[in-house]
């Protein structure tokens, strides 16, 4: 499979991915051609055209935007292998205590089955500025890192070193192709058996800055730590995504309403949705992209009420005048009221 593209070519689209968007190649929708357990609760959906055609080419890093049978929407990075054109490849771990989004996609979908595409971005690009990466994966964090480090095995200028952080052996997706890679010799594994106080110790990893970028997706704790390790490298090295760490509460939510400034409409906000979910579903636009807030889209004004900020974006002088509608909520069940 790595034989059908060039180094050239992957090289060169690697170093276009700051400019990288699936809005230049509209695709509305995905056929589910494989749908494959590869570890426990993690599952592998290859995705094609249903007309057949090529897939938009993208880079590592980027994400597609799914409608579940459930009606949730959903951000999914790409696996790779990213020369790959004729499928895309997720891996979504079903998390019962989540929101309901991964179960539907794992119970409700089968080969074969069609699934909307809502769009795709990429928010958290490799920077070929750099020949040295590297790559911490927490759990399904793996998804965008696996992809990464698939990439840079093809360049020989680059080098790079993936740790890969789970509970055990079962829970870690792609273990085997880490394993047998030929790039093996780049890989940790470390595995913490569910204690906390056997996570790996990073400092090592992260206590001399370096010329290296590093780019973390994981849980909140993992990115974290990361966050206050690499507290005294220049910040532009360092990388975060994450699609689930925003999930954590949710099963604690409340029912809440909002109020539009504008018309004075007066939505509720039900324990299981967000309130970008339920601005969509009433017709109002909103940005959105990352929708696990920490790509900045979403900003809105807030008026009154007060906010439980789950978002990674705004700055505590911020969070008195905005909200990030994808993951934030009220507190105690109050009426917010937002600039809209
Ligand atoms: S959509 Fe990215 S922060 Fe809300």
């Amino acid at each position: 499979m790595i034989a059908v593209y060039t180094l050239s070519s992957l090289r060169a689209s690697v170093q276009t991915m700051s400019s990288f968007s699936f809005a230049a190649a509209p695709l509305s929708a995905l056929r589910v051609r494989r749908k494959q357990p590869i570890a426990r609760d993690i599952v592998r959906f290859e995705l094609v055209d249903p007309a057949g055609a090529d897939l938009p080419a993208w880079t590592p890093g980027a994400h597609i935007r799914l409608l579940t049978p459930g009606g949730h929407t959903r951000s999914y990075s790409l696996c790779g292998p990213v020369q790959a054109r004729d499928h895309w490849a997720i891996a979504v771990k079903r998390d019962a205590n989540g929101r309901g989004g991964s179960v539907s996609l794992i119970d409700g979908v089968q080969e074969g089955d069609t699934l909307t595409m809502l769009g795709g971005d990429n928010l958290f690009p490799l920077d070929t500025d750099a020949d040295q990466h590297i790559l911490i994966a927490g759990g399904i964090g793996i998804t965008p890192l696996y992809a990464m480090a698939q990439a840079l095995a093809l360049m020989p200028t680059q080098s790079f070193h993936l740790y890969v952080c789970s509970r055990d052996a079962q829970s870690t997706a792609f273990l085997s192709e880490l394993q047998q890679a030929p790039w093996r010799e780049c890989v940790s594994v470390h595995h913490d058996g569910g204690d906390p106080s056997q996570s790996l110790d990073l400092w090592p990893v992260l206590e001399t800055p370096s010329a290296a970028h590093v780019y973390c997706c994981g849980p909140q704790g993992l990115m974290d730590s990361v966050r206050d390790m690499s507290g005294h490298w220049p910040a532009h090295q360092i990388h975060f995504e994450s699609f689930g760490a925003a999930t954590q509460g949710w099963a604690d939510n409340q029912a809440f309403d909002v109020v539009l400034q504008a018309s004075g409409r007066r939505l509720n906000v039900p324990p299981e949705r967000s309130i970008l979910e339920c601005l969509r579903s009433a017709g109002v636009a909103v940005a959105s992209s990352c929708e696990s807030g920490t790509c900045g889209s979403c900003k809105t004004g807030l008026i009154a009420g007060q906010v439980e900020h789950r978002d990674l974006v705004l700055l505590p002088e911020q969070r008195s005048q905005h909200i990030m509608v994808c993951v934030s909520r009220s507190i105690h069940g109050g009426t917010l009221e937002l600039a809209l």
